[in-house]
């Protein structure tokens, strides 16, 4: 069944600041820095700048105007448009049902670490063996994981504008300023260690910046593109289904290559600043080999390094997890929004009961995950050759696999069946002129397919099948 959604946002900023509060998160500001400290600091940063300006904007235009050309949200969209497809919608609408699950795991972690910092236990946190001791006990992280929830179904719960909007206008500009604040703070550090070598911040930030070519391979740099793409995905909440949604509360008098260009910029630019905020002060702190710490960069590293900054560190600590905190809730609201606009339409339901709903479903599942490092703890082989638990099984099946999946078949639909010009008119709806129209022509036809494709064989292990058998025929 099919209500007419008449949520919307009020206008142009409300729109912008609330993708942008989707767009911003644990992937800005979690993920990336480990990722750029991991891939060759400025080499990964100028794979994802140009991946940003090309793919980036390539699927979010297609996504926003999806969603405004159709009024729907994802999991009705594509089936608005042509029967045929809907299963593009059906799979837009797991991949957010999938994050919510561990995506509210980590917000709980944040919290956790937030009021650790907030009521004098910093210095536990800088324990070594802190972070695993918390999070394989077994109730501590579904209370934070429920806590964390609550606030993202309060916010739901109360609407697209008044809930969502009003929120995200109220966080976002305060979250700019604290990342600058701590970036500013970061690359002014300076430290000498118990052997006498002084590092400081500016060295960190030119470790960050400078690309490192070092021992990169072909096969180094498909990971490295890989690693790219997925976090571009990720961090711009584009092929699941959340930015189809938002758009489809845009009012047709925005102009959509405006926004569209200011939420690229503020994604970017936050995810930017995170990394010059967290890579030169672990390089101050802990050298370079502090920064190949992986995921374990927020929650082990970073508490270590707000710990060697004294006194102060405590309060840097508070303005970083609130931040994080902030930039978490915003994203897990879109997230959330999503699942309930789909469900909303489908059922006819009303809001209020669906929110309900979803957060009563969205815990139970969270809980499993949480139980993933205790009661369902395993060590599962992926075939990226990470090791992982539960959570990271459910980011590799949403990001790895079904994601890829959704823009092969988007770029299919959107270049082949549709045809660009149908995106186009969209974004020129009232006379805007569409200034990337002929990359996007290109880009949706060919490259997105094409690229995402092999990505995708990369990601599943299949191209290094492919790559053996015919290494293997060749001789
Ligand atoms: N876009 C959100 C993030 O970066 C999901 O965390």
């Amino acid at each position: 069944m099919e209500t007419k959604s008449k949520s919307s946002f009020t206008g142009s900023i409300g729109f912008v600041l609330a993708a942008a509060g989707s767009a911003v998160g644990v992937g800005n500001i979690w993920r990336f820095p480990y990722l750029a400290a991991r891939d060759g600091g400025g080499l990964f940063i100028l794979v994802y700048i140009v991946l940003v300006v090309t793919f980036g904007f390539t699927l979010l235009a297609t996504d926003i105007a999806i969603g405004r050309k159709t009024g729907k949200s994802a999991i009705d969209a594509f089936e608005s448009v042509n029967k045929k497809w809907s299963i593009v919608g059906k799979l837009a609408f797991i991949v957010p049902a999938i994050i919510i699950t561990y995506y509210t795991v980590i917000g709980g972690w944040i919290l956790k670490y937030f009021v650790d910092y907030i009521s004098g236990a910093a210095a536990q946190t800088a324990q070594d063996g802190y972070f695993t001791g918390f999070i394989t006990s077994q109730v501590s992280p579904i209370v934070y994981m429920l806590i964390f929830l609550a606030i993202t179904a309060f916010v739901v719960y109360a609407g697209v504008d008044k809930g969502i909007e009003r929120f995200s206008t109220i966080i976002m500009p305060g979250l700019i300023l604290m990342v600058i604040g701590i970036a500013v703070f970061s690359v002014t550090l300076s430290h000498t260690d118990a052997d006498g070598v002084t590092r400081t911040g500016m060295q960190g930030l030119a470790v960050y910046l400078i690309p490192d070519f070092t021992g990169v391979t072909f096969t180094k740099f498909l990971n490295i593109l890989l690693d790219a793409m997925n976090q571009l995905f990720f961090s711009l909440s584009v092929s699941m289904g959340i930015m189809i949604t938002y758009g489809s509360y845009v009012k047709k008098d925005v102009d959509l290559n405006k926004s569209i260009s200011q939420i690229e910029i503020f994604d970017t630019i936050v995810a930017l600043l995170a990394g010059a905020m967290i890579i030169p002060a672990v390089y101050v702190f802990m050298g370079k080999e502090g920064m190949t710490s992986g995921p374990s960069l927020m929650f082990i590293s970073l508490p270590k390094v707000f710990m060697s900054m004294g006194s102060i560190g405590t309060v840097v600590g508070v303005v970083f997890f609130v931040m994080v905190a902030f930039a978490a809730l915003t994203s897990c609201v879109s997230i959330m929004e999503t699942l309930v606009a789909g469900v909303m339409s489908k059922t006819g339901a009303d809001r209020k009961k669906v929110s309900l709903a979803i957060t009563v479903i969205a815990a139970a599942a969270s809980v499993v995950i949480c139980l993933g490092y205790n009661v369902f703890y395993f060590e599962l082989t992926l075939p990226n050759g990470a090791v992982a638990q539960l959570l990271d099984v459910a980011d590799y099946i949403s990001n790895s696999f079904l994601m890829p999946v959704i823009t092969i078949l988007t770029g299919i639909f959107i270049g082949w069946v549709v045809k660009p010009q149908w995106i186009i008119d969209e974004m020129q709806l009232n006379g805007e002129k569409f200034g990337r129209k002929n990359m996007y022509i290109v880009m949706i036809k060919y490259v997105v397919p094409v690229i995402m494709t092999v990505l995708f064989l990369q990601a599943t292990g299949i191209l290094n099948i492919i790559l053996n058998v015919i290494i293997n025929i060749i001789g």
